[in-house]
């Protein structure tokens, strides 16, 4: 997608798109590539709109005279008219005119050089990595996906509820949060211990009892020491909560909404997707594909184990009635058994949060995760627990504050429903997606454990 920008600028993709023989143009972007030989010079220019570089050529004055200052990264502002291109990897190109830098770029010293390109390296260089292939890619998704994430809500009635990202409750009950505090004082800000939010989930369940339909998407922070390529300190989540609903209603709104937004982003990026599918994974955007175009299965969480006993594999973590789904059984379950998506329903209560409602079995919760290969959990949701002296019950178990739920408790008290909702890691989904396989590399700027640069 690409467009007239607010400046008077035309983006290299619209131009390209309006390309016509001996027509002039005008265009602005960055140094990608430069060759200077005797025969022909050129340069090929990006501005991030899209997949596409114009192909500049110099004449051999300009060759001359720019020889040494259009090294990569170089900003330029080039005047010129469309040619046909003879070489056939793109129809036209720029015959300049004229040729300004806007911004010198000194190419022996530019960090990011033609052998030192590992997604390691590049997270040191994390302010220059947007202007590389992958990250141009990757960060284009990441934005339809997001545009394509509030239109799915957007058109179906969905209130997009701006929770606060500053609380006083765990939501999850995890007790990883990282806390509050003005510098220069060890006086309690708030009045009391403040924290960066785990989850939007409580405080949207409020806007739920009074919108109906409603989602949170926003930055969420866990302070959980997981050095994985899927945990990040800082992360986007996506909080549907639905009122007058069960457990069936929140697993179809998460299957409809994981297969929309999806098909929407790869249609938007097809050349993005293109480039992961044949050079970050081969065939991995196919196989993604194929998962879209067919029912998410579901299991139960016993089920669900029973398949891993009878799996006969040999796991780290130990398998079997009871036991915690690790994410090695749940990529054995989705990877290997389902080969696509899987939801996996009623967990023991005891592995759940606290706000998760009770089956009548008093031993499981109505919950689920969504599991897709590579990644593992994608998706965390429930039926909430709407009965006040079960919930009041759940909270005294776990060894929460009743009290400290005091506004989540009135919810039960004035007007509850049956409810429920989900929350889906917005890296994950990326990941999933595009192939790229550690979260710090679908972020702008990640947070990780000992690690916030930039
Ligand atoms: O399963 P979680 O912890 O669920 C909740 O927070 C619920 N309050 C959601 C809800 O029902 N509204 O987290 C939801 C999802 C996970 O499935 C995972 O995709 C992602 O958030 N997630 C992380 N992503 C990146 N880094 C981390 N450290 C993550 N922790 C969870
Ligand atoms: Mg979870």
């Amino acid at each position: 997608m690409s467009g007239q920008g607010t400046s008077r600028r035309t983006d290299l993709t619209t131009l390209l798109a309006q390309a016509g023989e001996g027509n002039p143009v005008e265009l602005n972007g960055w140094v990608k590539t430069a060759r200077f030989s005797k025969n022909i010079s050129f340069v090929h220019v990006f501005d991030g709109s899209s997949t596409a570089t114009v192909q500049i050529i110099l004449s051999a004055e300009q060759a001359e005279a720019f020889k040494g200052h259009l090294g990569i990264g170089t900003a330029v502002a080039i005047k010129g008219s469309w040619k046909a291109s003879p070489g056939g990897r793109q129809a036209f190109e720029v015959a300049a005119d004229e040729i300004v830098i806007v911004g010198e770029s000194d190419a022996s010293e530019y960090p990011i050089q033609r052998k030192k390109t590992s997604m390691e390296f590049l997270r040191t260089v994390a302010h220059l990595r947007p202007r590389t292939n992958t990250f141009q890619s990757v960060f284009r998704v990441r934005n339809a996906l997001s545009w394509h994430i509030h239109r799915f809500f957007q058109e179906r009635g969905f209130q997009w509820v701006h929770t606060p990202i500053i609380t006083a409750s765990d939501a999850e009950g995890a007790g990883e949060m990282f806390q509050v505090k003005a510098t220069g004082s060890e006086e309690e800000f708030f009045g009391k211990p403040a924290f960066l939010t785990v989850s939007g989930q409580l405080a949207v369940e409020n806007f739920a009892q009074a919108f109906t339909n409603v989602y949170t998407f926003g930055p969420t922070f866990r302070a959980e020491n997981s050095h994985t390529g899927r945990h990040a300190s800082e992360f986007w989540m996506i909080e549907p909560e639905i009122a007058f609903a069960t457990l069936d209603d929140v697993i179809a709104l998460a299957e409809a909404f994981v297969k929309e937004v999806s098909l929407a982003t790869l249609e938007q990026c097809a050349d993005d997707f293109e480039f992961f599918n044949t050079r970050i994974d081969k065939g991995w955007v196919d196989q993604v594909r194929a998962s879209l175009a067919k029912p998410f299965a579901r299991v139960t969480h016993a089920e669900a184990q029973e398949i891993l006993v009878a799996s006969g594999k040999k796991f780290e973590y130990p398998v079997g009635p009871g036991q915690e789904l690790q994410t090695e059984h749940e990529r054995y379950l989705a990877e290997e058994h389902f080969e696509g998506p899987v939801f996996v329903t009623d967990y023991p209560a005891s592995q759940k949060a606290f706000y998760m409602r009770l089956n009548d079995d008093g031993e499981t919760v109505g919950a689920t995760d969504l599991l897709v290969p590579r990644i593992g959990e994608l998706i965390g949701g429930s039926a909430r627990e709407e009965r006040l002296d079960v919930l009041d019950a759940r909270i005294s178990a776990l060894g929460l504050e009743v009290e400290d739920y005091w506004w989540y408790r009135d919810l039960r008290k004035f007007g509850t429903t049956p409810h429920g909702g989900f929350g889906l890691g917005f890296e994950r989904l990326i990941m999933w997606l595009t192939g790229m396989t550690n979260i710090r590399d679908v972020i702008p700027f990640p947070r990780t454990p000992g690690s916030a640069e930039f």
